[in-house]
């Protein structure tokens, strides 16, 4: 520091001219009660993962329970493999299907990644979070374990969750269970649900969701999207334009080739194109990251 600086901070002290040293004060009291989060830390109980999948088992069931669970879901698969996303995520039965199937383990890993501290910041207080094709909840799933890892004073996250599948009844059954085994009050976490194209022009909801939302996700849905590649742009680009100033974009894909992107002759990776885009800047970024869970628990 020179002393210029030196000074200019002494006079902002009052340290100067005689003025008398400020008193001391004592240490400042952490803003959130540290008893009350510990408690909080028990939420998950000693092994969080198994915790969340419990929480699934609970909410998904009766469909687990179905004779025709591994039936559908081979054919679910199959259209993946396809590509012909329309076919799974417009048939009522497929939707709590796929949720029971994919959800548990994509909720472990999206949980991983909500603990991160540049996310976990949105859980803490008052955030609005746009969940892009999240109807299946895994999102929820993920934040609402998240939540629990952090003080519940200035809680008040709005999570607004939107698919083009009916997913009321899954989300609803999600919700209720998590409410009543993670302790999740409404102040805290308000959810809502709207079943609608993201990619539909003449909704404008979806503009004022980009707008108002501290943290937008696309979390396995961007090459869905891209499958109507103008429509998937057009979006893109209205997101970059209005969103909020410091709001965060979440994009998780696959990385393998289910995120090529053909333009043209080229094949390109769904992330290159926005990490093409100058207005955005990045925060966190890995090209490819293996989640594992560790053991399978009997409980
Ligand atoms: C592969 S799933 C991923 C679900 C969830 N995000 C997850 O990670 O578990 C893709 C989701 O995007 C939804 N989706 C696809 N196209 C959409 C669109 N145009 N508008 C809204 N949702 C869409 C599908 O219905 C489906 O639920």
């Amino acid at each position: 520091m020179n002393t210029n600086k030196l000074s200019d901070s002494l006079k902002e002290l009052s340290l100067e001219n005689g003025a008398t040293a400020p008193k001391k004060t004592s240490k400042p009291k952490a803003a959130y009660d540290k008893i009350a989060l510990r408690e909080r830390w028990k939420i998950l109980g000693t092994d969080p993962e198994q915790s969340i999948l419990s929480m699934i088992r609970k909410a998904c069931m009766n469909t687990f329970a179905r004779k025709d669970f591994f039936k559908i879901l081979q054919m679910i698969k199959h259209s993946f493999v396809q590509r012909d996303y329309e076919g799974i995520f417009t048939e009522a039965i497929n939707l709590e299907v796929y949720t029971a199937a994919y959800v548990p383990g994509r909720a472990l890993c999206y949980f991983e990644i909500f603990c991160r501290p540049q996310l976990l910041k949105f859980l803490t207080k008052r955030s609005r979070i746009y969940c892009v094709g999240s109807g299946s909840g895994s999102e929820l799933t993920a934040i609402a374990a998240a939540m629990t890892r952090v003080p519940a004073e200035y809680q008040q996250v709005g999570l607004i969750m939107q698919d083009i599948g009916d997913y009321k009844s899954v989300l609803d059954s999600l919700e209720s269970t998590i409410r009543e085994k993670w302790l999740l009050s409404q102040e805290q976490l308000q959810c809502t649900y709207e079943q609608s194209d993201v990619l539909d022009p003449e909704n404008h909801e979806i503009d004022a969701r980009l707008q108002e939302a501290d943290l937008i996700t696309f979390m396995f849905v961007m090459n869905e999207l891209f499958v109507k590649k103008a429509a998937a742009m057009a979006l893109i680009q209205k997101m970059v334009e209005t969103m909020k100033k410091g709001a965060h974009l979440l994009v998780v894909e696959s990385a393998g080739s289910f995120s090529h992107l053909k333009v043209g002759d080229k094949t390109y990776m769904v992330y290159m194109l926005l990490d093409a885009i100058q207005d955005l800047e990045l925060v966190v970024g890995e090209d490819s990251r293996w989640y594992r869970y560790a053991m399978l628990s009997s409980e």
